[in-house]
């Protein structure tokens, strides 16, 4: 007898068996965007890596998978002195067992509220300089050669910029080391590690005409990086698209394309390589009805994917969460009339969305890449 593929992963997704590798279909977002070059994945993690259904979802419709929070410090770091790989390295065989890539995510979050609470406490000693380089490199050198090669494109370093002042954060590190020596300490580090892999610098600047600051203050980052030959490789931009206030005017936020493709111009004038790594659409100022807010988001992904995907140097299309159930987002400012938020492109019953066809469409409509 001949089982269909899908009855196979059906039967494996109910004996919670790992799922076989294969070829997507045709029509998944994987394929879609294969055709024009560009990888498609998303993110899963330890809230919802147990549900066998998502992760068929998953594993039908992503070629890249990287690891919500696992490969964190907050996950991998309990304190200075050990490591644990648990929570990362049960999905990445995962992905890797389903013929999915991975990407990491991330060698360092600068950033001290989302740090493991001992790092600050850390005891310095009488070197305190030595001490954090040592903390650093100790650990990007030791997530990054883990997993490579089977990650090719880490997120280094996550968030540095400090979206209202624009300028780089403080951490319990960068007082020990300078903040944009810990950032080239974390990419020089990466590189010698993972020395075929992507470098990125990923932050979640974005088209809404309020990012203003935060976008100046991401491309004098890129540039003093170009200055001072860190080896970085490309921007990852997170995408987290709408708005988190319900009381904007303007459905999800009034948009500055063309300050968005001065920057993203600029941003690839200095050679860096762009990557859509986060999206999801917070549709807190959205009417409630299901059908309009879910037009509206959709309308919205087309827009700003329309924009990405004609520049080229993007070959990496990441959701921040398939499925409206395990939306990170959820939980999180909560709507003022109290529904569950709709950000993903899949209905917490994994039913596709209009979002989803949204996708499908500007994948459809992209240029082939440039590397493809
Ligand atoms: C989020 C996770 O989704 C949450 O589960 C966690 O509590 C906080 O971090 N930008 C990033 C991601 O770079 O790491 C964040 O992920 C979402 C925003």
């Amino acid at each position: 007898m001949k089982l269909s593929r899908r009855t196979l992963i059906a039967g494996a997704a109910a004996m919670a068996l790992p799922m076989p590798a294969f070829a997507r279909e045709a029509d998944s977002l994987a394929s879609l965007g294969a055709a024009k070059g560009i990888r498609f994945g998303s993110t899963v993690g330890k809230n919802n890596f147990a549900d066998p259904r998502y992760r068929a979802l998953n594993a039908a419709q992503c070629a890249l998978v990287v690891p919500e929070n696992e490969m964190k410090w907050a996950a991998t770091r309990p304190d200075a002195e050990h490591f644990d790989f648990t929570g990362a390295d049960r999905i990445v065989d995962w992905a890797t067992a389903n013929g999915m890539g991975v990407r990491g995510h991330t060698l360092l979050w600068h950033s001290e509220h989302w740090m493991p609470e001992w790092v600050s406490k850390h005891d310095y000693g009488a070197n305190p300089k030595a001490e954090a380089e040592r903390l650093l490199t100790q650990h990007v050198s030791t997530v990054a050669g883990r997993y490579a090669p089977r990650v090719d494109s880490f997120d280094v370093v996550n968030e540095a910029v400090d979206s209202e002042t624009g300028e780089l954060r403080e951490t319990a590190l960068s007082q020990r080391l300078g903040a944009i020596e810990t950032l080239d300490i974390a990419f020089h580090t990466a590189r010698q590690a993972a020395p075929k892999a992507q470098l990125v610098y990923n932050d979640y600047m974005g088209w809404r005409s309020d990012e203003g600051v935060h976008r100046d203050g991401v491309l004098r980052l890129l540039e003093e990086f170009r200055k001072r030959g860190t080896p970085v490789d490309a921007l990852g931009v997170q995408s987290h698209l709408g708005s988190k206030y319900s009381d904007t005017p303007t459905g999800l936020g009034a948009l500055d394309e063309t300050a968005w493709r001065r920057f993203l111009d600029e941003v690839t004038g200095m050679g860096f390589d762009l990557l859509i790594t986060e999206m999801d659409i917070h549709d807190n100022p959205l009417p409630g009805a299901i059908g309009p807010r879910d037009a509206e988001v959709a309308a919205h992904a087309k827009a700003y994917l329309d924009l990405m995907l004609s520049y080229r140097q993007i070959d990496t299309v990441m959701c921040w969460g398939l499925s409206d159930r395990y939306s990170w987002l959820n939980g999180l400012r909560p709507r003022p009339d109290g529904l569950p938020k709709r950000p993903c492109p899949y209905d917490a019953d994994f039913r596709a969305k209009p979002f989803h066809d949204a996708i499908a469409a500007a994948f459809a409509a992209a240029p082939v890449r440039r590397k493809a």
